[in-house]
């Protein structure tokens, strides 16, 4: 049959209350299966690894297939390269200090004005106790492109790291990251790309874009809550030494991973994994090729629902939309004449419409638009369940509200 979002919305137990889900940019709902592997985990039982019993190895065994889950998902060949975390803004304060650690005073770094301050702030206070200058790559507020001249206009001899969004979780730009880091490469600089916006929307290719590390958050793309850090190359990772507990282990990618890893959780990571490999289910081959085949298909579908709604908002009187850059994941950024953004997204609620409302941590960018102080805009997302039923829920009470109904 191919990709039917019927079929795909039918696995979510959450999407049947008969709201409309429109704030997924904020975290999806997981779908039945990623709820069972949690569950059989605990059920079945698991104990931490290294006893020699079997509930010890299913624990082992399921950070290996977590590993290689992720390492599909974003095209890495080597498993050794994925970490995990709680969040991405625990592990890039991580990596924040261990890079950190070897900055010298005179280094700099490039941050972005489009990235979420996940990826700005650890960055900069790390920077502060390096004696590092940090350098911010402007966005045009007029458009919300990030172009790749600003980043590459900043970087020199002593850039250390360029730490940039593939896609912002507020206006959904998508720069033109293979440019940037290409460039950082010929600096030697690290660099530390946002995925966390941009998984969920595309079919991620590692080595395309060219990232050293990539952050992505799988509540993002219909798992659980649990982040990890990808780098490609593991010979990244083997040259650095984070602070950890001298009995752990010492080895190449747990010694970035603090504590014991949640085997539950890491189950359903597999689980979504494979939920996002079977979007499509006429695909066919490995994992990775399902997952190029399905989010292919859900990529059409969810830029046909973007541009819905995109295009009904645009056209709406009073609907001030904020971009649409010209590459973006499916995403409005939206105020209504003479309206506070949190009573849009109330009335919205009362609607039956989850959304947001605010500036979701894009605290640079929010500035840059001119928006931090007066209460950001309302954001919409659409993914791979949402529906065009759903967006002219929104459509329709948009215009209810700009009608003063
Ligand atoms: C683009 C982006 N980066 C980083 C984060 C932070 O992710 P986490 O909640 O895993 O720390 C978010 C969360 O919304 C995000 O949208």
């Amino acid at each position: 049959m191919g990709y039917d979002v019927a079929t795909v919305r039918a696995q979510y137990p959450a999407l049947a209350d008969g709201r409309a889900w429109l704030d997924g940019a904020a975290g999806t709902q997981v779908p039945q299966t990623v709820i069972d592997a949690v569950a059989q985990t605990y059920r079945t039982g698991v104990s931490n690894q290294g006893a020699p019993f079997e509930a010890s190895s299913r624990g082992t065994e399921i950070v290996a297939q977590a590993r290689r889950a992720v390492a599909d998902l974003v095209g890495a060949a080597d498993p050794r390269g994925v970490v995990f975390g709680p969040t991405m803004t625990a592990l890039t304060y991580r990596f924040a200090t261990v890079l950190g650690a070897t900055w010298r005073t005179g280094d700099e770094i490039v941050v972005t004005q489009l990235d979420h301050d996940a990826n700005v702030r650890p960055w900069v206070q790390a920077a502060r106790r390096a004696g590092v200058i940090v350098r911010t790559a402007a966005v045009d507020p007029r458009t919300a492109e990030l172009p790749v001249e600003e980043v590459r206009a900043l970087l020199g001899e002593r850039t250390r790291l360029v730490a940039l969004t593939a896609a912002s979780n507020l206006v959904g730009t998508r720069p033109d990251v293979t440019a940037i880091t290409a460039a950082a490469r010929e600096t030697g600089a690290v660099s530390f790309v946002d995925g966390v916006h941009h998984a969920p929307h595309a079919h991620v290719d590692l080595p395309a874009l060219g990232a050293d590390l990539y952050a992505t958050s799988a509540y993002k793309w219909a798992g659980p809550h649990l982040a990890a850090v990808v780098a490609p190359h593991p010979g990244l990772l083997e040259a650095l030494h984070p602070d950890r507990l001298l009995p752990s282990p010492d080895t190449v990618p747990e010694r970035f991973e603090l504590g014991t890893n949640p085997f539950a959780t890491l189950a359903g990571v597999v689980a979504a994994v494979e939920h996002l490999a079977g979007l499509d289910d006429a695909a066919r081959g490995t994992r990775r090729e399902r997952l190029a085949i399905s989010r292919r298909s859900a990529g059409v579908h969810e830029d046909e629902l973007g541009s819905q709604m995109l295009a009904g908002l645009a056209a709406t009187p009073g609907v001030t939309l904020y971009g649409p850059p010209s590459a973006h994941t499916p995403t409005a950024y939206f105020r209504l004449t003479g309206r506070v953004p949190a009573d849009v997204a109330e009335a919205l609620s009362a609607r039956g419409i989850n959304c947001w409302h605010g500036y979701a941590y894009a605290w640079e960018l929010a500035g840059a638009l001119g928006l931090r102080e007066s209460g950001g805009a309302v954001r919409t997302s659409v993914n791979f369940y949402s529906t065009a039923a759903e967006v002219d829920r929104l459509l329709d009470a948009v215009n209810q509200l700009v009608a003063g109904r």
